[in-house]
């Protein structure tokens, strides 16, 4: 019984040892890991204010934003689902559908370009886009700034906080602003990184090593403090894309399937998953990867297949779910 109770002992000894040694190595790899080590470029002509801030909130659920003011920018980026959304197309304007999965835009304001495919260089730029898009605001910013300017409450906001009306100047600038204070960098994983070895469980610690291993190798495009590198990559979702990402940017064929790498940061609410939300679940993300991909000709190379107990891939979905900002609900 002694004896039993000694090699119980040691075995559970051994396992918090190479849990650490594990956890040491990874935290070297991730290293710079927290959000705060990031800086976030604003632009000069664009200072944040709160005041600024405020109004660029009040903007971004304003459904006079669009054509038949039914929807907003909040309709598509919902605060409880991390400024995402719960189905693969959201709806625009009419019937029509918006043509990608809305992405998250939580800590957007980190990301060097925009959009799936990086094109749009500005926060600023980006607003335009879903404003003219006719599957989803069909409005144009003029048209948008003719509107507020005809309502008192914008009226006296924009003179306050601009000195002037709305203009794409004013209203644009607003916005971004808005959207650079959104930032989420306190999760479970954040609390762990910071020394608090309870704060995400043995089994999220496994999957951490998992995530970071030679044998995964995720980190070779989920990398730093947001979880991306921020290239633009193929990721072996297809054989034959029928958005064919950012090959519609450049007409070079080495470009066709090739996507922003998102953040996995707020992973467990932003599903649906990939630029078209063919996913519903980490578990079907994993299977992808685990696959191989579909052996499309501009796949990356690191995508090549790996096999995963039930049990590790479990432990790498607890890792994935630790990555969770609870604030925003
Ligand atoms: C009808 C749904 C819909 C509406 C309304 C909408 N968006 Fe989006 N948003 C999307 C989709 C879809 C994408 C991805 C587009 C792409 O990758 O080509 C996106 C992308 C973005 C991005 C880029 C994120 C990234 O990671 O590159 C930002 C920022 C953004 N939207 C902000 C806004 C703002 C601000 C508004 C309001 C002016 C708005 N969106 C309105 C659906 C919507
Ligand atoms: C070669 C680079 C690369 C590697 C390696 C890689 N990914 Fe990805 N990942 C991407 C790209 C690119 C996308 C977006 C594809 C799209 O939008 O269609 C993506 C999307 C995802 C998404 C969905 C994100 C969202 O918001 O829709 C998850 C989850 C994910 N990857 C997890 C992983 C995991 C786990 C691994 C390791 C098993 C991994 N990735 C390895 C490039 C990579």
């Amino acid at each position: 019984m002694k004896q039993v109770a000694l090699y119980l002992s040691i075995v559970f000894v051994s396992v918090s040892c190479s849990t650490k040694k594990e956890t040491d190595a990874v935290l070297k790899i991730i290293n710079p890991l927290s959000i705060e080590s990031l800086k976030m470029e604003i632009p000069e002509n664009n200072p944040q204010s709160e005041s600024k801030i405020r109004l660029g909130a009040r903007l971004f659920f304003e459904p006079a934003l669009s054509r038949d003011s039914s929807i907003s920018c909040g309709s598509c980026h919902l605060k409880e689902y991390a400024f995402s959304d719960t189905v693969a197309l959201s709806d625009g304007v009419g019937n029509k559908k918006a043509a990608r999965n809305s992405p998250t835009i939580v800590n957007v304001g980190y990301q060097p370009h925009f959009m799936s495919e990086g094109g749009v260089k500005t926060l600023e730029l980006q607003v335009i886009a879903p404003l003219e898009n006719e599957d989803e605001m069909a409005l144009g910013v003029i048209e948008a700034c003719r509107r507020l300017n005809q309502i008192p409450y914008y009226q006296d906001f924009f003179q306050r906080v601009w000195g002037d009306s709305a203009t794409p100047f004013t209203l644009t600038r607003s916005l971004a602003s808005f959207e650079r204070s959104i930032v989420g960098g306190k999760s479970p994983f954040d609390d762990f990184i910071d020394g608090d070895s309870a704060a995400i469980s043995k089994n999220a610690i496994n999957g951490m090593s998992l995530f970071y291993s030679d044998r995964l190798a995720c980190n070779t495009c989920h990398s730093g403090p947001l979880l991306t590198n921020f290239k633009i990559e193929n990721n072996g979702l297809a054989a034959e894309y029928g958005d064919n990402g950012l090959f519609r940017l450049t007409l070079d064929p080495e470009d066709k399937g090739k996507f922003k790498v998102p953040s996995l940061r707020n992973i467990s609410k932003t599903f649906p998953y990939m630029h078209d939300g063919r996913f519903k679940t980490l578990d079907e993300v994993i299977d992808h990867y685990a696959r191989g991909g579909e052996s499309h000709p501009n796949q990356h190379q690191a995508i090549n297949g790996f096999e995963l107990t039930d049990r590790e891939k479990n432990d790498l979905i607890d890792f994935l779910e630790s990555l969770t900002d609870n604030r925003f609900q």
